[in-house]
């Protein structure tokens, strides 16, 4: 599984977002060590707060299926790329900051960080 393929994987998953009040769509696809590939959509919800973005569904998904080793995360949006947000960030953060964030405009415009670079100093209890 390349970078480009990972991508294209959160691109095909972002049009399963539901997204009825910011119509802003977010894919998610997350690598794990073993291959298994999780993806993710952002479900927001009438009661703003409650709303999840794609990176946590992806995580949570792959989690609850048994796993925590990660190499890579790729996150498209309906504007192109996506930085995850702080929440997101610490949230992957639990799982190792090894972790590849793979993001850009289209699968031929693709960037890559650390999600040590992105969140460096993360919270840890
Ligand atoms: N969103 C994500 O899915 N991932 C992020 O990292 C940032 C924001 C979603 C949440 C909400 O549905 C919409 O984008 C606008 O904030």
């Amino acid at each position: 599984m390349n970078d480009r393929e990972l991508y294209c994987m959160a691109r095909e998953a972002m049009k399963n977002a539901y997204t009825p009040y910011s119509h802003f769509n977010v894919g998610a696809a997350l690598l794990c060590e073993d291959g298994t590939v999780y993806t993710g959509v952002n479900v927001e919800n009438g009661s703003f707060g409650a709303t999840i973005c794609a990176e946590r569904t992806a995580c949570v998904k792959a989690v609850s299926e048994g796993h925590r080793k990660f190499t890579a995360i790729a996150i498209t949006s309906s504007r192109g790329s996506a930085s995850p947000c702080g929440i997101c960030r610490q949230f992957l953060s639990e799982f190792g900051t090894d972790l590849r964030v793979i993001t850009g405009d289209d699968a031929d415009h693709l960037v890559s960080y650390t999600l040590a670079e992105l969140l460096p100093d993360h919270f840890v209890l």
